[in-house]
């Protein structure tokens, strides 16, 4: 299994792991906001393996911070990573899965790309709603194919991403933080084994906490005005800054 992160220490940590439990690790340094990095992933693990079964475009960071002050760095960080680090996923590795006709892909988007979950972090939500769209039409192409599409949305999932988490646009944090309303986190096992019953059972929306979010999808496709009018009731209020 090739493992690609930017982050060096928890790359060898991983393929550690999984040498540790009897599978072939092929750790690759890997920044997916980089089209050479992406590229070079793509001929390593075609040089070590021959072949790509499942590509998981995963990578993703999370940026708090009011819509309109946040820099055009601040959003360009995130989108290249968390939206345009996907679509270098796909331009890499989808002709390789489509020559064979057969294969799959799974992008990781989240809750956050089915529907406007909260007003502190709009371009996360940004970027996920795009992976969603992305993943929908790249199954209307692929399946087709012969090649399978998952979007992995999860809710809460305790992780390690706080560590690369920024605040963004206000100096002063306090002058705007406000709780979410969130259901309680599960672990990273919980969404791993879903994607591989996802795609053992060829199923494209894979869910973390399905109840509560499935009512939500219904609910915000049936009266899209009155779901938001709801979630407007049920988040805190923003502060109206400076
Ligand atoms: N944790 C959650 O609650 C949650 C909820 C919904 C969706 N997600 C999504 O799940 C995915 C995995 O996140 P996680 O929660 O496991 O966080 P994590 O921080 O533990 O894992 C994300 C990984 O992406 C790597 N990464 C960051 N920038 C990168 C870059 N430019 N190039 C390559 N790798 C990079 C990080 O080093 C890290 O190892 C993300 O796409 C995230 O948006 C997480």
């Amino acid at each position: 299994m090739a493992l690609a992160d930017v982050n060096d220490t928890r790359l060898a940590e991983s393929a550690a792991a999984l040498e540790e439990l009897g599978v072939r690790a092929l750790p690759v340094h890997c920044d997916v906001s980089s089209d050479a990095d992406v590229e070079a992933l793509r001929d390593e693990v075609l040089d070590a393996f021959g072949h790509v079964d499942v590509v998981m475009n995963n990578a993703g960071v999370a940026l708090l911070g009011p819509p309109d002050t946040l820099s055009m760095e601040e959003w360009d960080w995130i989108l290249q990573i968390n939206l345009v680090g996907v679509i270098r996923g796909i331009r890499a590795f989808v002709p390789h899965l489509r020559h064979r006709g057969r294969g799959w892909v799974v992008n990781t988007a989240s809750v956050a790309g089915l529907y406007g979950y909260a007003w502190d972090t709009i371009p996360y939500i940004t970027a996920k709603f795009g992976v969603v769209g992305l993943s929908e039409g790249l199954a209307l192409y692929l399946r087709p194919l012969g090649v399978g599409v998952s979007v992995l949305c999860p809710g809460l999932v305790s992780s390690n991403m706080g560590d690369t988490a920024r605040i963004g646009g206000v100096q002063d944090p306090r002058q705007w933080i406000q709780e979410m309303p969130l259901e309680e986190p599960v672990t990273p096992d919980v969404p791993g084994r879903l994607v591989c019953d996802a795609i053992e059972t060829e199923r494209f929306l894979v869910l973390t906490h399905p109840e509560p979010i499935r009512e939500r999808i219904a609910r915000r496709g049936a009266d899209p005005d009155a779901f938001l009018a709801a979630q407007i009731e049920r988040l805190p209020t923003p502060p109206n800054l400076p």
